[in-house]
């Protein structure tokens, strides 16, 4: 297993997993053509897959402020999960952040994703805010949560 940095051919893997995963942040088609995009932006997304062309396994997405990255989504395959790769993509992204120079990391997490939420938490992660009726369909808070990181 192997975790990279997504290259436009795996956009559609991305996606495809992203439609299948309903707690997953659903974007449109046309934002992920945007991600390559040369004035876009600067994201990045990570992939896990077992092998070069194979099915992904999961993905992490994030935005990279200078100074403060932004997890916008976080997906491992149902038949994946709760064997560590969740914690390894979001380490890993953590990891580039640093590297990159951040200071923190956060992201936004529906209040009733418990998985998600211990997730972050085991890694680090604290709230450090709420919105309120921040999601639709079902309405439901958002909460945010941060990690500081510094270089090691
Ligand atoms: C959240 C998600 C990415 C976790 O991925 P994962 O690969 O299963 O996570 P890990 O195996 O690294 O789990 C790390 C820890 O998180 C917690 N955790 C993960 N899934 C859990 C679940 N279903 N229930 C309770 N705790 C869970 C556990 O504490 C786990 O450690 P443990 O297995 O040693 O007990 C995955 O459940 C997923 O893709 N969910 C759907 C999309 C989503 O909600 N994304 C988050 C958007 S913010």
């Amino acid at each position: 297993m192997f975790i990279r940095k997504a290259t436009p051919e795996y956009l559609a893997l991305i996606r495809k997993l992203e439609q299948a995963t309903e707690t997953a942040a659903h974007w449109a088609e046309r934002e992920y053509d945007a991600l390559f995009a040369a004035d876009a932006p600067r994201r990045i997304a990570l992939v896990a897959a077992e092998d070069v062309g194979a099915q992904i396994l999961g993905f992490v997405i994030a935005r990279c402020a200078a100074e403060e990255w932004e997890i916008e989504n976080l997906v491992v395959a149902r038949e994946q999960q709760r064997r560590g790769l969740g914690s390894a993509l979001v380490r890993e992204l953590v990891q580039e952040a640093r590297q990159f120079g951040a200071t923190s990391v956060l992201l936004e997490v529906r209040q009733s994703n418990r998985a998600a939420r211990k997730l972050y938490e085991k890694l680090g992660f604290s709230e450090s805010g709420r919105r309120k009726s921040y999601y639709r369909d079902p309405p439901e808070d958002a909460l945010l949560l941060r990690i500081s990181i510094s270089i090691p």
